[in-house]
């Protein structure tokens, strides 16, 4: 915080402590000695309730004074004045990171007992598996949806079609350090409308959802030429690059001409984040084997 900022709170948080303090000794001051028998305010409700000028009750002073007292203290002990660290050193980081502290070395022995197994075994151990859903229910859901089904742009986990392999190396790699499938725009390249709706029926054809006719057929050369160093010639897909199996009718994005065009028009880049400094390696494996477990 800059300086002027922080005296600019400091100041204003100690003047108001100071009003108050003024403020509660002065209305102390209006003690009973102005008060008159029938000393009413003059406001009357349902004919006979009437507002009295009388002093509010001691223990009602001596809350007041309570809380400014616990204020000071507190400012005192705690970071709240401008950028005053507080007597005490706590801190919410360090509040944050104690506990995290705490956490680890409680659970560490438990995932390097799980991480030091065979990556096989351990996708069918069900404690390990627990451990994998509720860390897949941490971090995972939010993109990958709590049944790990997916949605469009986020790969289904559980059905076995694998983007970039499903190995235990390929797994830990996606986990670790993150995927970008970048597919481009190649619309430009086809030849116009006609030759983009003849390669989207083409891309039907390969898995089947639509006929293979001349019109699709036409569009094969050029499925070769711009598309088959990612996607392989048969359209079988290829994990080096991330690149779909567009033989399968398993789809990322769907299988709709209107999904398909858009793909074509303005390419793709689906991202999973990397999530190895977040995890540790143990962790990572954990999860893996979790993510293996869901397809096997
Ligand atoms: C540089 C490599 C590369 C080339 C060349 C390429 N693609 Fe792709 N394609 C990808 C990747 C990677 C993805 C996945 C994108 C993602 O993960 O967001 C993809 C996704 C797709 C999808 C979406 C599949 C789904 O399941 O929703 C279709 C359809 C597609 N490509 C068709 C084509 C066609 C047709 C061509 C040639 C005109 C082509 N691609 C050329 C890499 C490529
Ligand atoms: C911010 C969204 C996001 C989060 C969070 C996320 N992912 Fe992903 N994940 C994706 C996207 C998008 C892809 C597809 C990347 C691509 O298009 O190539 C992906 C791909 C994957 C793949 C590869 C699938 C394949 O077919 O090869 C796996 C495995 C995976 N994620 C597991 C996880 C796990 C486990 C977690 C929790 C630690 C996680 N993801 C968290 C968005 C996310």
């Amino acid at each position: 915080m800059p300086a002027f900022w922080h005296w600019f709170v400091a100041a204003g948080t100690i003047l108001f402590v100071i009003w108050c303090v003024w403020l509660v000794s002065w209305s102390a001051k209006q003690g009973p000695q102005n008060v008159a028998d029938d000393d009413v305010v003059g406001h009357k409700w349902d004919g006979d309730l009437e507002e009295w000028n009388n002093p509010a009750p001691k223990w009602w002073l001596y809350l007041y004074i309570i809380t400014i007292a616990w204020a000071v203290a507190y400012m005192i002990a705690y970071p709240g004045l401008g950028s005053w660290d507080g007597a005490l050193g706590w801190s919410q980081q360090g509040q944050y990171e104690a506990e995290m502290q705490a956490a680890a070395s409680r659970y560490e022995p438990i995932y390097a007992k799980f991480a030091a197994m065979d990556f096989e075994e351990l996708s069918q151990n069900p404690d390990a598996n627990q451990l994998g859903k509720s860390l897949y229910a941490s971090y995972c859901t939010t993109c990958h949806g709590s049944d790990a089904r997916g949605a469009p742009g986020f790969p289904n986990l559980t059905d076995d079609d694998w983007l970039w392999g499903n190995s235990e190396e390929a797994l830990t790699t996606t986990l670790k350090n993150g995927r970008s499938g970048v597919m481009p725009v190649l619309a430009p390249a086809l030849g116009g409308d006609k030759g983009i709706d003849n390669m989207v029926s083409y891309v039907q054809s390969l898995s089947g959802i639509a006929e293979t006719d001349a019109d699709a057929m036409s569009a094969q050369p050029t499925f070769l030429a711009l598309c088959s160093a990612c996607h392989n010639a048969d359209g079988t897909g290829n994990p080096i690059f991330g690149a779909p199996n567009l033989t399968d009718d398993i789809w990322l994005y769907g299988s709709s001409d209107e999904a398909i065009r858009t793909t074509l028009v303005q390419g793709r880049n689906g991202i999973m984040p990397a999530h190895g400094q977040l995890l540790g390696d143990h962790r990572t494996k954990i999860l893996a084997a979790y993510v293996y477990s869901l397809a096997n």
